[in-house]
């Protein structure tokens, strides 16, 4: 989830999350719309109201990879609301380490009752080279993030009062930072990446892969198995902001860059990044930038809770109005490719130069200037929804919570 730098960026979704500075997203108007993902077609949903899902008759399947927190479970609801099946959802390190957003993603689940049929699998503790040690080299030299994730310093009184684990011992717990409650359930497994694999083999052509944190397991998943990116249906980022300078270059357009650029999906697992977003997934699905379009505000929250539920009340009650809908927005684009108001499309590479200031950035390039010398994967970049869409269908997803057995 999120914040993080620079000229790219990342996750989402709010929760007792600390930091982030706030400004408004400026959000520009383009004159071009396009809708990304080909084969979306409207199909029929087997329990709501979705048009989402490609049309090939084949069962629409997720699994969500996320760095999860308290009040982080809302792409979990929006993606069953819209008729998917969840076939079951990991934990990543990013904003904090694996174990945390694991259990945070188990608690999620249990607010709903929904952990009877949804498995949590937490992924790697550590990113695949990087460390909180390199990573705090690396800001000496090349500058601070405003958003630091897992890598920020330890700090005990910050986690005392609720605050998620940073650098020190991955597989610590703090249990302050439960603000929805500490599970009661237990992970179903540990070994996030081998368990993605199982499941895509089992499913050839059906997974969609979901991605909110970093990419570690993913990108675990497709090293593990070469088959693993083409037997997906495809992958879903939040993340990756991308400077407007280099956005126009890669697309002829330029794009107001919105001021929320932090990206430590990315960041804090370069390596990770460019294994998972050069593999070839049939189809990879982007919101960076367009993420930072629409923010929580009073009004809204106050609509949630006007259905009483364990969701509507805990989002009432700790939602930070000051970081955007990153993480839905991106499952809302994926969801609802017909409410994509604008998108690009583009070469992806992620610079995994340690020495370099854009460590774990985006570049994207136009088809006759992409390098040569490796495969790049061409990806639809959202840039913007129908925003008041997007409110309707959140609000629809946690007023009336799908329940097991899906
Ligand atoms: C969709 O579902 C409805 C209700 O179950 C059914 O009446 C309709 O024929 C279905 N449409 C398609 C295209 O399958
Ligand atoms: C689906 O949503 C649309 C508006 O988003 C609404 O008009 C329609 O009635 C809904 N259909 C169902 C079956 O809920
Ligand atoms: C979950 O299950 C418990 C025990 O059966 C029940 O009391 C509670 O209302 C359920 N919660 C939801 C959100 O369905
Ligand atoms: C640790 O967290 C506390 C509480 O948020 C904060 O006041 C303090 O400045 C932090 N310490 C450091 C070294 O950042």
């Amino acid at each position: 989830m999120y914040f993080s730098n620079l000229v790219l960026a990342t996750t989402a979704v709010v929760a007792g999350a600390t930091g982030a500075a706030a400004a408004t997203a400026g959000q520009q108007q383009q004159q071009q719309r396009s809708v990304p993902g080909s084969g979306y077609v409207a199909s029929n949903s087997t329990s709501s109201n979705s048009t989402a899902g490609n049309g090939d008759g084949k069962p629409r399947k997720m699994i969500l990879d996320n760095d999860w927190a308290a009040v982080a479970f809302i792409p979990i609801l929006q993606a069953l609301d819209a008729g998917w099946d969840v076939v079951g959802i990991v934990g990543d390190t990013a904003d904090s380490w694996a174990l945390q957003t694991s259990m945070h993603g188990l608690a999620g689940l249990e607010l709903g009752n929904l952990s009877e049929c949804i498995p949590v699998h937490k992924g790697a503790d550590y990113p695949l080279l990087n460390t909180p040690e390199l990573f705090q080299v690396w800001s000496t030299l090349h500058g601070k993030l405003p958003w630091e994730g897992a890598f920020a310093p330890e700090n005990k009184t910050a986690e005392d009062l609720g605050g998620e684990p940073t650098s020190g011992d991955p597989r610590r717990l703090s249990k302050a930072a439960f603000a929805e409650g500490f599970p009661k359930g237990h992970l179903a497994g540990e070994h996030a990446a081998a368990w993605m694999v199982e499941q895509v083999r089992a499913h050839p052509g059906e997974i969609l892969i979901y991605s909110g944190g970093a990419f570690t397991n993913i990108a675990l998943a497709v090293r593990m198995d070469p088959a693993f990116a083409s037997l997906t249906r495809g992958l879903v980022v939040m993340g990756g902001y991308i400077d407007s300078v280099l956005l126009g270059a890669a697309t002829g357009r330029t794009l107001l860059q919105a001021d929320y650029v932090s990206d430590i999906n990315l960041k804090i697992d370069p390596e990770a990044a460019k294994i998972a977003l050069t593999a070839d997934f049939p189809e990879i699905t982007i919101v960076g930038n367009g993420a930072n379009q629409v923010f929580p505000d009073q009004q809204f929250l106050d609509e949630l809770v006007e259905v009483e539920n364990p969701y509507t009340t805990l989002l009432h009650g700790h939602t930070d109005m000051t970081l955007p809908y990153w993480d839905e927005t991106a499952m809302y684009a994926f969801l609802y490719p017909e409410h994509v108001k604008d998108s690009v499309s583009f070469y992806l590479d992620v610079d995994t130069a340690w020495s370099s200031p854009y460590y774990g950035n985006i570049i994207g390039y136009q088809e006759a200037l992409k390098p040569k010398a490796q495969k790049l994967q061409k990806v639809n970049y959202i840039l913007e929804v129908d925003g008041e869409d997007f409110k309707t269908s959140v609000k629809r997803a946690v007023q009336h919570p799908k329940k097991c057995p899906l």
